[in-house]
């Protein structure tokens, strides 16, 4: 009989992740046996939840706020994007895992990965259909969300990216980390919010000031028309920065599909099969747009 492969998403809060819904679909479009839930550690006790879950045989485990920056340092071995990031989401744990992922042969081990940049990029690239080869990019906040995407961002070969973040320090210092990643060389620079200006083809809100029901405070003539506006965050309504955004006649686009994303490349490397993500997006998009108007 075929065994359950058991996964799971550690946080604190977790009962509103919706990533056990994305995994039970992506799991049904291949007939696998898994069984995908949400492990609520508590704030001090990652590592020892992570490690009950490894006893109980669990094979891998998405890694969402506060713990990301612990799972990387939990980590015995880390992809390159996942070492940049300086944080994990992903963790596999065994060989057992049908991905063969060479990086997690040995028992014990634990393999770190973030998907969370691919995830933006396949949402922007493959879902709305935006090519960053040559663009001109403006990635908003310098924290752990605008870290985690800067390489694969990179791989895309834009023209540029420009950080601003409210405190342009932490802005200097994110370049000063990756002053060393060849693909980033002459395309990265730091500014203040007050001191952006010209075109860019795409501005990306990694701050978390959605969540303040903020904006970051740029100049508003960088959301025009010819701007595709991303926000992280996603919801049932347009965040205050998407709707600014398109008030000034920009394009927009929420998180949702870097969600639904980021849990395909996760599916992928624990279980070697790259699921269809449209039939997914669109159950999470009428599932949200219904608790707005609720
Ligand atoms: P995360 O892991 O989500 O990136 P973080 O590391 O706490 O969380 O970073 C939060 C980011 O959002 C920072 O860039 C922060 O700016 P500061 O470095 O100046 O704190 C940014 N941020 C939060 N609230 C903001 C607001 N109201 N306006 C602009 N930026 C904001």
């Amino acid at each position: 009989m075929q065994a359950v492969a058991r996964y799971a998403v550690i946080g604190n809060p977790v009962a509103h992740s919706k990533s056990p819904e994305i995994h039970a679909q992506f799991a049904a479009q291949f007939g696998h046996l898994m069984q995908y839930e949400r492990l609520l550690a508590p704030l001090d006790g990652f590592a020892p939840a992570v490690r009950q879950f490894m006893l109980e045989g669990g094979l891998g485990a998405n890694v969402t706020v506060p713990f990301k920056l612990e799972a990387y340092k939990m980590a015995t071995t880390l992809t390159e994007r996942a070492r940049l990031a300086g944080a994990v989401n992903t963790l596999s744990f065994n060989a057992s895992d049908v991905a063969g992922n060479a990086a997690a042969k040995n028992a014990g081990n634990i393999a770190g990965d973030n998907t969370d940049g691919v995830g933006l990029v396949r949402d922007l690239v493959n879902n709305a259909g935006v090519s960053l080869r040559g663009k001109r990019i403006l990635l908003l906040g310098a924290g752990g969300a605008a870290r985690g995407v800067l390489l694969p961002l990179f791989s895309e070969q834009p023209a540029s990216l420009v950080i601003a973040n409210r405190t342009a320090s932490r802005a200097v210092e994110l370049v000063a980390a990756f002053s060393a990643v060849p693909a980033a060389q002459g395309r990265l620079t730091a500014a203040s919010f007050d001191a952006l200006a010209g075109h860019f083809d795409v501005v990306i809100n990694a701050t978390s000031a959605s969540l303040d029901a903020e904006v970051p405070p740029i100049p508003t003539a960088l959301l025009g028309r010819g701007t595709l506006a991303y926000d992280m965050m996603y919801g049932p309504h347009d965040t205050p920065f998407l709707e600014l955004a398109r008030r000034q006649g920009a394009e927009v686009r929420d998180g949702l599909g870097m969600l639904v994303e980021q849990a395909a490349e996760s599916f992928q490397i624990w279980r070697g099969v790259r699921p269809d993500t449209a039939q997914v997006y669109a159950a999470l998009r009428l599932q949200i747009s219904g608790q707005g108007s609720a």
